[in-house]
């Protein structure tokens, strides 16, 4: 009988023991759970936003171009027998649609400090090859509304950009939409 009770008491006392085990590692895994969370939730909060980065050899000023507004709904094609920005083409501008085109309407000129970037993706290359740029800057050049003109080209996705050509180059055949203000391209 004695021996029962001792057996009976010993059985209790695994049991207690096994259940404050079980307690104290659960509570252990969900504190270690919370920390993790908020851990993560701090990261998320300190963590900056990535800043972006011009393409090798571009000026800072162009950095994120692709973020801008797209004036060009679809690429635009090579000019048939010969383009002056050989390839498929996207244009941005780092203004917003209401800016440039209040009640959907496109208004020109374009503002002070507008700049206009067009990519070509050479024909059969998945990199961009060429970068065309006009910023308006009061008062550089009143002749051809304060543009100035410059483009970079590139032979290899790795490799920096370079000065091909700008300004006296460019003016000719953008003048041939000085009514819009010497860009050929409208926002779609
Ligand atoms: C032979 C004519 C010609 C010359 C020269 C030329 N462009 Fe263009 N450019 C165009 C045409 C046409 C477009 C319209 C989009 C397209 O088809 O490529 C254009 C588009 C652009 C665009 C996009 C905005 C827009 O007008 O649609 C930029 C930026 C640009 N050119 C910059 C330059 C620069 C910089 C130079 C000089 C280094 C230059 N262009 C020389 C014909 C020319």
């Amino acid at each position: 009988m004695k021996t029962q009770t001792q057996h009976q008491l010993l059985l209790n006392l695994a049991v207690i023991a096994t259940l404050c085990l079980c307690f104290s590692a659960c509570t252990s895994e969900q504190a270690s759970e919370e920390l993790v969370q908020t851990l993560q939730e701090e990261t998320t909060v300190v963590e900056p936003e990535e800043p972006a980065v011009p393409l090798p050899g571009l000026p800072e000023d162009v950095a994120g171009y692709t973020q801008w507004l797209k004036l060009n709904a679809e690429p635009i094609p090579p000019v048939p027998g010969g383009d002056p920005h050989n390839g498929d083409k996207n244009v941005y501008v780092n203004k917003t649609r209401e800016t440039i085109a209040p009640n959907g309407e496109q208004q020109f000129p374009y503002p002070n400090g507008s700049i206009v970037v067009k990519e070509a993706y050479r024909p059969g290359k998945d990199y961009v090859g060429l970068i065309a740029i006009m910023r308006k800057k009061a008062g550089v050049n009143p002749d051809h509304n304060d543009w100035e003109f410059i483009e970079y080209t590139r032979n290899a996705s790795d490799a920096d950009f370079a000065i091909i050509a700008k300004d006296g180059v460019c003016w000719g055949c953008h003048a041939q939409v000085e009514d819009i203000d010497y860009v050929f391209t409208e926002l779609e």
